[in-house]
């Protein structure tokens, strides 16, 4: 099956920060994520075992997700590619945030929105975590956001 054929890469989905923190320790790196019910507000997003990120959500039971807008084209490639283990990604990239409580996992400005989520269960798949949270607080800073769909980024158009 050749890259091209591989339908199940096609689904178009959001592009996200996953933002962490436990003490001292904190990080952020690029992901999706999908919504599970509209009325109740749960999502799920799927984290490779050996990533901080993983390890932090675990410990702190909770993350933000944040929505990538149009304008961190260039900041979903960084969060993306470089373990947070090695390097303060928001050090390493110098990301401005929005103002934060001390503890609480940061928000890069300009981004698209922002939930606060707590994890409510967790599964092991192979070497992935699927996490399945609630949003127990949010935010949108009316920016437009991005969509991840065959290895590319889109911006949302009206039909
Ligand atoms: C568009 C895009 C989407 C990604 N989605 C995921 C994802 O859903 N789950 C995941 O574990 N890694 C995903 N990655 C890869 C991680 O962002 C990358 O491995 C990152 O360096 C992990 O950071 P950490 O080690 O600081 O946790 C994605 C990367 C990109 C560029």
């Amino acid at each position: 099956m050749s890259q091209s054929n591989v339908v199940s890469q096609w689904l178009p989905c959001p592009v996200v920060f996953v933002s962490t923190a436990l003490g001292e320790k904190r990080d952020i790196m690029t992901a999706t994520a999908m919504f599970i019910s509209e009325k109740e507000p749960l999502l799920a997003i799927s984290v490779a075992k050996g990533h901080l990120t993983a390890h932090l959500i675990d410990q702190a039971g909770g993350f933000i997700l944040i929505l990538a807008s149009e304008s961190q084209k260039e900041l979903v490639w960084q969060l993306g590619s470089i373990k947070g283990g090695e390097e303060d990604k928001f050090k390493l990239f110098s990301i401005n945030t929005l103002p934060s409580k001390p503890g609480k996992p940061l928000i890069p400005a300009d981004s698209a929105s922002w939930l606060e989520c707590q994890v409510v269960s967790h599964q092991e798949i192979n070497s992935y975590n699927l996490v399945i949270a609630r949003v127990v607080n949010q935010e949108d800073l009316n920016n437009p956001p991005l969509i991840w769909q065959k290895q590319n980024l889109f911006a949302l158009k009206p039909l």
